[in-house]
């Protein structure tokens, strides 16, 4: 949800902002801009659409200068014009921001300022931040403070974050001050990068890296103010601090397409090793169970816990049902699955001894955020399970399990999702072997586990197959996703990917549910996508899939290999390998994620930057 990026120091400005523009282009993809100050002016760019548009209208019209700020933008308020974008202007263009998070009292703060005088060029949220600093700085003046010292800048600045509702990151700069960029923080993620006689400021540490690898996260509330040879830390109610520098995590630096097409097509090829990432060094084989390094309870702790409770968002949430199937069969733990934006409003009873895990691929999204930190104000151990290395939930919460899957670009989440679901799987073996689970089934479990990253590679053959069946249904307008049990979670998958990125109406159900309504939507030209590995259910579903032949609707099969129960009933079959019904869902993912990003390819759809999305969505 928007990306800001900032630099003080000796090299030119603009090559540098646009360069971690387009890094953070994944944030948001609306407009974007730049404002450098440039011979003593503070001078602008900005340009609805993308990065590349701006980059063009900084080639033909260049600005030079040593400090800047830079932004891309995931529209929330206002349109999504050349004049909405950031960066936005206060008062006569002594003061210039960027921003991202959401300004809650923006209305009143705008009549405020309009009855003071000052005039609104946008729609957004965001300029009454900027004409708040205005007029707090000649509020300041008037009470004596030295306009040319940039101790009054700042104590604005101070000034109207008080008043400020809601949440924001911001980079600021002042015409006036010319080696100084002030960060602030309260909801929206901000990282300084300190280097040699220079710093640096943005939403993540991608525009970072190969710069420095030395960053300090802020914390709500905390203002950062930076000039090429010194870096000041303050906080709202607390004054100076001392910043804690961590080093960059390095993997961030893995953004290259390499010889695919889009990000999200890579992300898809790459989950064999990133399955493997997330169990390396996590088996305890002479105990037939997982460990971890960074869940900070102790055993007796984890004894403890009769209920848990998965919290997320989007595909992170269908993660969690699949976690909630795990956890309950091999652990016997009671568990529930939370929409993040429900639970930070609800007030469940929970246990002394509920465990909260937040689900989360980014760690910025903002309604997980605010659920874990209603469950930690409870006093419940909350603990996250993120890819995103420094993120807010994963610095916020008292412990947990990092992915380690590398950036995941495409707004379309893949990799994460099989990530979380083998994390997922690791803790189920974990606490069951702490409880009821014996040790030849923790045996089998490991042993199984290990032989996944292969099995996914050969899931992966199916790529054709599949593209030959996107090209048979892209026209089609409605389609259903259809699973029982573990790959229940897996249909709502599917249907979420086809719909994100092919802007295709998709729905996804367990399949016997089908005949209580959905049914009804069934006809000639409404798909169903079945999922249906063999096990137990296999022949309930079957006769699902019987009664959508019933009513003619073409039949999508995601079977196994060898299953010829499926030969006459679909109308196309997409094979993948057999496997135990607990780990199906990382084999099945697999197809529906090609088959939605085919899908999407032959619709000539955006596949990496679908429309009206961001990849992390850290405002309400
Ligand atoms: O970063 P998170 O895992 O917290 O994000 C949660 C959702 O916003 C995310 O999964 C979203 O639904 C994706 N676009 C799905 O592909």
């Amino acid at each position: 949800m928007c990306g800001i990026v900032g630099y003080v120091g000796y090299r030119e400005a603009t090559d540098l902002l646009l360069e971690g523009l387009f890094r953070l282009e994944y944030r948001g993809y609306d407009s974007a801009g730049v404002a450098v100050l440039n011979g003593g002016e503070i001078s602008v760019r900005k340009k609805a659409g993308r990065v590349h548009e701006l980059a063009k209208l900084v080639d033909a019209n260049p600005v030079h200068g040593c400090l800047g700020i830079g932004h891309t933008r995931w529209a929330t308020h206002g349109e999504t014009t050349d004049i909405n974008s950031h960066p936005h202007v206060g008062g006569n263009g002594e003061v210039v921001l960027v921003h991202n998070g959401v300004i809650e009292n923006y209305t009143s703060l705008r009549t405020f300022l309009q009855e003071h005088g000052f005039v609104f060029r946008t729609a957004t949220d965001s300029e009454v931040i900027a004409h708040l600093i205005s007029y707090h700085f000649t509020e300041q003046t008037e009470q004596g403070g030295d306009p040319k010292n940039s101790a009054t800048a700042i104590k604005a600045v101070e000034a109207t974050l008080k008043r400020l509702k809601g949440t924001y990151g911001l980079g600021i700069i002042f015409q006036e001050f010319p080696k100084m960029l002030i960060g602030a923080r309260a909801g929206s993620p901000l990282v300084v990068g300190i280097g040699q006689g220079e710093y640096f400021l943005a939403s993540d540490a991608s525009p970072l890296v190969g710069y420095t690898e030395e960053v300090v996260y802020l914390s709500d509330h905390e203002m950062a103010i930076l000039s090429p040879d010194s870096f000041e830390l303050l906080h709202r109610d607390s004054g100076a601090l001392s910043p804690s520098i961590q080093t960059i995590d390095q993997v961030a630096a893995d953004v290259d397409l390499g010889d695919f097409e889009h990000y999200m097509l890579k992300e898809i090829f790459e989950q064999p090793q990133t399955i493997e990432n997330a169990m390396r060094g996590r088996f305890d084989e002479d105990e037939a169970t997982a460990k971890f390094g960074g869940l900070n309870l102790d055993p007796q702790q984890l004894r403890r816990i009769d209920r848990v409770v998965l919290t997320a968002c989007g595909t992170s949430w269908h993660a969690g049902l699949v976690g909630e199937y795990l956890l309950e069969e091999f652990a016997r733990i009671p568990t529930e699955v939370e929409y993040a934006s429900e639970l930070r409003y609800r007030n469940p009873p929970l246990t002394d001894n509920t465990m909260v895990f937040a689900i989360t691929q980014s760690g910025e999204t903002a309604d997980t955020l605010a659920a874990m930190r209603e469950c930690k104000r409870k006093g419940h151990p909350t603990l996250a399970i993120c890819n995103v290395v420094g993120s807010t939930i994963a610095r916020e919460a008292d412990g947990g399990i990092y992915l380690h899957a590398g950036p995941e670009i495409g707004v379309a989440s893949t990799k994460a999702f099989t990530s979380q679901v083998t994390v997922l799987t690791l803790l189920a073996l974990y606490l069951g072997r702490m409880r009821h689970l014996s040790y030849p089934a923790g045996q089998r479990l490991i042993h199984q586990l290990k032989s996944m990253p292969e099995i996914i590679r050969k899931s992966l053959d199916c790529f054709e197959t599949v593209k030959n069946v996107a090209q048979k249904y892209s026209e089609f307008s409605n389609f259903l996703y259809l699973g029982r049990l573990h790959n229940f979670p897996v249909a709502l998958e599917g249907a979420l990917k086809l719909k994100e990125i092919s802007y295709i109406h998709a729905e996804g159900y367990p399949a016997a549910e089908m005949k209580h309504g959905p049914i009804a939507l069934v006809d000639e030209v409404t798909p169903s996508v079945f999922v249906i590995p063999r096990g137990g259910i296999h022949p309930k579903v079957i006769s699902n899939m019987e009664e959508v032949k019933a009513r003619r609707g073409p039949v999508i099969a995601i079977a196994c290999e060898g299953d010829t129960k499926v030969d006459n009933l679909a109308d196309d079959i997409i094979r993948v390998p057999d496997v135990e019904e607990y780990l199906q869902p990382l084999v099945t993912a697999i197809p529906l994620q090609l088959l939605a990003y085919q899908i999407a390819v032959v619709r000539g759809c955006n596949v990496d930057r679908p429309r009206n999305l961001a990849k992390s969505v850290t405002v309400e």
